[in-house]
């Protein structure tokens, strides 16, 4: 087998194809810090509406989409709550400190789902001691939760609490479109539930770069504003908005064949003597592979040099990622050189 040629790292490894090279060189463009790239604003367009939101605002990555929502719903010195796996607070460069000043209140939740009640518990009494909660954040798909889809009554209930006290609801939203692919539930429906939610391109969907952050025309001026203040105002960035534009065309249908494969891997490895493998568990693209007392990175290491590429995310953690450079067949591949490195 050739070194690493099944690369179960991430979905953000995929690289543009024929297809979307061509609508990228001919893109129409314009200078967009002055509102004149067309490709742009059509994306923003489009993609607010598919969520349902009155505006949004195209920015270089996810990890901007959500510091921006924050930076614009809260107020220095105030907390934010969310689960204590959220990407937001373990992947986000201690971003919500840095850039917004607020302090986070971390909630234990099940694969990253937490309740209406943990939430009320979280919430502090209204006294001068307390850092003002003014923003939940909820992650859907949940990327450490297992790639969890938040159950639609959960996420009613949880922003219903959050309302009754008066918070602001942020969607982190970089895999929304996983999470509709696999429950049938809308990215709009999930989206009428928040203030703002922000979606990636260049996650499943396939394009090399690129995220929104939608919501009100209000809250979307601002975040335009921070936006240009954090350095991520871009030039003639249609070219590469035509590519998450055509990314979203044509790459969302097919997610679903991203969840099978994940299935039929998490089926396979399950029955793998020394692995641990939660299989009915995964519901989209993403499965975590405990490794018992084997070395994860020596294991990872073992699998890259027998062609199959994943990341140790713990000491005894391994994480494969199904995505669109992988095939039904190559999943099987993937698990005969699972076999061959145990
Ligand atoms: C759930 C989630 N949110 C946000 C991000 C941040 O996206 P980016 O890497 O584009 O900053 C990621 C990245 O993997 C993610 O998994």
């Amino acid at each position: 087998m050739l070194k690493g040629r099944i690369d179960l790292r991430s979905d953000t490894i995929t690289q543009p194809d024929d297809a979307m090279r061509e609508v990228m060189a001919h893109a129409v463009v314009g200078d967009d810090v002055l509102g004149d790239d067309p490709t742009v604003r059509e994306l923003e367009q489009r993609t607010a509406a598919l969520l349902g939101k009155e505006a949004a605002v195209f920015v270089p990555s996810g990890t901007m989409a959500n510091q921006l929502a924050i930076r614009s719903l809260t107020r220095p010195g105030d907390a934010i709550l969310l689960d204590a796996n959220a990407h937001i607070y373990c992947y986000e460069a201690g971003a919500p400190a840095a850039l917004a000043g607020v302090q986070v209140s971390l909630l234990d939740g099940a694969r990253g789902q937490f309740t209406a009640a943990q939430l009320e518990a979280a919430l502090p009494p209204r006294d001068d001691h307390f850092a003002p909660p003014s923003l939940v954040c909820i992650e859907n798909t949940h990327n450490r939760g297992g790639g969890s889809v938040w159950p639609l009554e959960q996420i009613e209930s949880v922003t219903a609490a959050a309302r009754g006290h008066g918070l602001s609801l942020h969607l982190d939203g970089a895999r929304l479109w996983n999470a509709s692919a696999a429950s049938g539930v809308s990215e709009a429906e999930y989206a009428s539930h928040f203030d703002t939610v922000s979606v990636c391109f260049s996650k499943g969907l396939g394009a090399p770069v690129g995220s929104i952050l939608a919501g009100t025309a209000d809250v979307i001026a601002n975040a335009r504003f921070y936006r240009k203040q954090q350095g991520g105002a871009m030039r003639q960035v249609g070219i590469i908005a035509a590519a998450a534009r055509h990314a979203l065309e044509h790459n969302r249908s097919r997610l679903v064949d991203d969840h099978a494969n994940g299935r039929a891997l998490a089926n396979g490895l399950a029955k793998l003597p020394g692995l641990e493998v939660d299989a009915a568990g995964v519901e989209t693209n993403m499965v975590f592979i405990g490794t018992g007392d084997r070395d994860a990175g020596a294991l990872a290491k073992r699998l890259e040099e027998l062609g199959v590429r994943l990341l140790d995310t713990g000491p005894h953690t391994l994480r494969a990622v199904t995505n669109l450079t992988v095939s039904a067949e190559e999943v099987g591949q993937a698990l005969t050189a699972f076999e061959q490195a145990l």
